[in-house]
């Protein structure tokens, strides 16, 4: 297994770009099993998550030839209808199939993604959409069976703000016969990519970045184009390193516009940024304010940021409170970070974190995707060599992440 070897304690500084978004990217594959036309898609990261996605569409039938960031996708010969739990099991993201299975090919069997990490999980508000829908559903070894001849429209009002939710019923809506209305819709950039390219291929959607989802079906789509947005997780980590350890850079073929909670964060860390239509450009001078923050849906403060500003607020001058309130487990980060000698204590769905002004080198282990991020930032400036065991689940979501810090000037390697 990799790990990272981070020698702490240098300045960033330079340019480097930020890849297409993972979470806009995963959505988008499974969208292209609502047509047998092709697809052409550009700016898809390279990364294990999408790698397992191209497993899961392949394992299916579906034809997908990658080159560098394009890559062509034709669901013309689909053969079975199945995602397997091995795969679900590496990535829960593998249920956004359901909805698009079920509205083409009238059928589904998807493994259920059972506990992960950072928490319970459950796909209860996709099913419950789906039934709505019309759809069968039935839970049989492990696996949710659904059935539909065709779908149908219907109201829909999910429980909770829900991203992978949001998206899998409105790609079920799509095809289905009339029109539905999903209330209480996801808001993320995420969400409105899918949605655009959807548009792009014959879809009827209003209300788009809206929490009121209007989706006329139609009897088929056709294929499309789609260039994937640029990562908003990926840039605010990589501001987040900077507003650690300080220094100047600037983030090309970005999309400042779906940041907003997060600049603003960092604007209040301390930090001097300017922004144009794509581009970021950051310059951090002092040691960190501490800042409060409280995770919501879209357009709060996002949950994936959450351990890479805790790790920041573990350097400021003060102390600072950080709610977690989408995730029950999501501080899994918070006993990494005090072996580098942070001083966190969590309460509940709270961490009290009072800043030092010093980190020291450790060995620590990396648990979650954006857990691991949090502990690059903080292995960044404590003072010594820290390894980061279990990468892997860094490159689930972070293309090429120490090939971007050694070009900022940082001392990082990778050791197999
Ligand atoms: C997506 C993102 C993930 C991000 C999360 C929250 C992708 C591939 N992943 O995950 O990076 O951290 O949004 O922004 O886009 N819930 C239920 N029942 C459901 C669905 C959700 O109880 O049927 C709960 C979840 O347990 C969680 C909350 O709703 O507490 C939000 O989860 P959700 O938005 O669905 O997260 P994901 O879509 O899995």
């Amino acid at each position: 297994m990799d790990r990272f070897a981070i020698h702490g304690g240098h300045r960033l500084e330079g340019s480097i770009e930020v890849s297409g978004a993972k979470n806009a990217a995963l959505p988008i594959l499974a969208a292209c099993l609502l047509s047998a036309d092709k697809f052409e898609l550009s700016n898809v990261p390279q990364l294990q998550d999408i790698r397992t996605m191209q497993r899961l569409l392949a394992g299916m039938g579906v034809k997908l030839v990658r080159d560098g960031h394009q890559m062509q996708v034709q669901a013309d010969a689909v053969s079975s209808v199945e995602a397997p739990y091995e795969l679900v099991k590496t990535m829960r993201a593998s249920i956004l199939v359901l909805g698009p299975l079920l509205a083409r090919f009238g059928e589904a069997k998807v493994s259920l993604p059972g506990g992960c990490a950072i928490g319970q999980r459950p796909v209860d508000q996709h099913v419950k959409g789906l039934q709505a829908m019309g759809a069968e559903i039935r839970i049989e070894h492990g696996y949710l069976n659904a059935r539909a001849k065709r779908l149908h429209g219907a109201r829909i009002v999910t429980d909770m703000v829900t991203v992978t939710g949001t998206e899998n019923l409105m790609m079920a809506a799509v095809l289905a016969k009339g029109t539905t209305l999903i209330e209480n819709a996801a808001r993320e950039p995420e969400v409105v990519d899918l949605a655009q390219m959807l548009v792009q291929m014959g879809a009827k959607i209003e209300g788009i970045g809206t929490d009121r989802l209007g989706i006329e079906g139609v009897e088929e789509l056709k294929g499309a184009r789609y260039k994937v947005m640029p990562d908003r997780i990926e840039a605010g980590t990589f501001l987040c390193a900077l507003a650690a350890c300080g220094g100047r850079i600037r983030l090309e073929s970005a999309h400042p516009a779906s940041m907003d909670a997060s600049l603003e964060k960092l604007r209040d860390a301390g930090a001097r940024i300017r922004c144009g239509e794509d581009w970021i450009e950051m310059e951090m001078a002092s040691r960190p304010r501490p800042i409060n923050l409280r995770t919501a849906p879209y357009p709060g403060f996002a949950t994936d940021m959450q351990a890479q500003f805790m790790a920041l607020n573990a350097l400021a001058d003060g102390t600072s409170v950080i709610h977690e309130t989408i995730f029950e487990n999501r501080f899994m980060h918070v006993q990494e970070l005090n072996r580098l000698g942070a001083d966190i204590q969590i309460e509940g769905h709270t961490a009290i974190v009072k800043g030092v002004a010093a980190l020291s080198a450790a060995n620590v282990m990396a648990t979650d995707l954006r857990a691991s991020a949090g502990l690059v930032i903080a292995a960044l400036v404590a003072r010594g060599t820290t390894t980061i065991e279990r990468i892997y689940h860094l490159d689930r979501g972070y293309e090429a992440m120490e090939r971007k810090l050694q070009n900022l000037g940082a001392q990082v390697e990778r050791l197999k």
